[in-house]
């Protein structure tokens, strides 16, 4: 690394660590699990992993007590710069009301009238929400702007806590105008004021929102601009929108609630990750998507909150890993490798989700011995200690 010493931290005392590394599935299985661990860090990035007995000496060290320690989350996909309240909505789901798409407008309007300081302390707030319960890395959308000034606004709002965001200008067809001359907005002069403030660009591919065709034509402008895609597809109806993802070779497809066997075997054969987000069928009471089916079948998937204030209002991906394990019948590994690795994946990122020499020391203090209490524990805030790019951002007292 050279220059001046950094400091190094050991973390010791770990008595189960889960590396996620690779190299250590023979004996570690799938989460690269290690007993009576240690981890050295060194300034942003973690410098040695292995046997407590074996760890060198560090500046400063942390006694984990025989407690877990797990890779921070990695939350693939939110909408966090919103403004405004949709719990009515919830609470009449919970007595009858559907869902739709509808509601996004009631957002767009508050999201419209807020400043860009009632924007960005709403997100920071958010983000340290997440970051106390364990989410080191997080992708945020636009999507409740739609008009050029609005996206934008709301992606450099977003591009201060996240290098991950996401240009999401066809979330809906906004109330004054047709969906020709809105696609033709958001592949035009949306997506060039867009562009510059993100990295990736999402279309809402659904009855209601955007066909197949439009997402085709929105994906290939945004790509065209040097943006990767992504794809919200099969949340509420069966449909087109995932095979168009594969087709497209795109790295991840989100919510994939609806899907016929050809919608499996396209993501099987492509490589598409498919990202559930299992608190979007909580709060709106759809059936949950079939994970194990689609593990079964050989396809990679993610697990991300959606955090939102329409569809799933959650930030805790400890709730989606409960979800994940007692509703969808993955196992408590498979849940949390869901959550870390394959949501690095899924953002097409190798540095985050893993904790091995190199990578960035973004990691989880449980207090629990086993991250099986992730799903165990429902609902408790187990989080007892987070390091973000090896700097200490959360310490409990308990
Ligand atoms: O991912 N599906 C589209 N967008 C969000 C919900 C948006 C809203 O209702 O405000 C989602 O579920
Ligand atoms: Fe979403």
């Amino acid at each position: 690394m050279g220059g001046a010493a950094m400091t190094t931290t050991v973390i010791t005392g770990i008595g189960e660590l889960v590396t996620n590394d690779p190299a250590r599935a023979e004996q570690g299985g799938l989460l690269g699990l290690l007993t009576d661990a240690a981890v050295v860090v060194e300034g942003s990035h973690v410098a040695w992993v292995g046997p407590a007995a074996d760890a060198p000496a560090a500046d400063v060290q942390v006694d984990a007590g025989g407690r877990a320690v797990i890779p921070g989350f990695v939350d693939s996909h939110s909408h966090l710069v919103f403004a405004g309240d949709r719990s009515a909505e919830f609470e009449a789901r919970m007595t009858g009301q559907p869902y739709t798409a509808g509601g996004i407008r009631r957002t767009v309007a508050r999201t419209r009238a807020a400043t860009d300081e009632q924007l960005t302390s709403h997100v920071a707030r958010l983000v340290a929400e997440m970051r106390a319960q364990g989410t080191t890395s997080v992708e945020i959308k636009s999507g409740y702007g739609l008009s050029v000034h609005d996206e934008a606004r709301s992606l450099a709002v977003a591009r201060q806590f996240t290098d991950e965001t996401t240009f999401l200008g066809a979330h809906v067809v906004p109330a004054d105008t047709t969906s020709e001359d809105y696609v033709a907005l958001v592949t035009g002069p949306m997506l060039a004021a867009a562009a510059p403030h993100a990295r990736w660009i999402d279309v809402f591919c659904e009855d209601g929102a955007f066909d197949v065709d439009q997402a085709r034509a929105i994906l290939q402008a945004g790509t065209d601009s040097g943006l990767r895609g992504r794809l919200h597809a099969n949340q509420l109806t069966y449909g087109g929108g995932v095979r168009l993802a594969c087709e497209l070779g795109l790295v991840a497809v989100d919510h994939c609630t609806y899907l016929s066997d050809a919608d499996v075997a396209a993501l099987a054969s492509s490589g598409t990750i498919a990202t559930l987000l299992p608190g979007v069928e909580f709060s709106t009471r759809h059936p949950y998507p079939d994970a194990r089916g689609l593990l079964d079948a050989g396809v990679r998937v993610a697990l991300a909150s959606d955090c939102n204030p329409g569809s799933c209002f959650t930030s805790s991906m400890a709730l989606c890993i409960a979800l994940a394990v007692r509703e969808m019948r993955m196992s408590p590994a498979e849940a949390l490798h869901a959550a870390t690795a394959t949501g690095a994946a899924a953002l097409d990122r190798d540095d985050v989700g893993v904790l091995a020499p190199g990578k960035a020391a973004d990691l989880v203090l449980l207090d629990a011995p086993s991250y099986v209490h992730l799903a165990y524990r429902p609902g408790v805030p187990l989080v007892a200690g987070v390091w973000q790019a090896g700097r200490p951002v959360v310490h409990s007292s308990r």
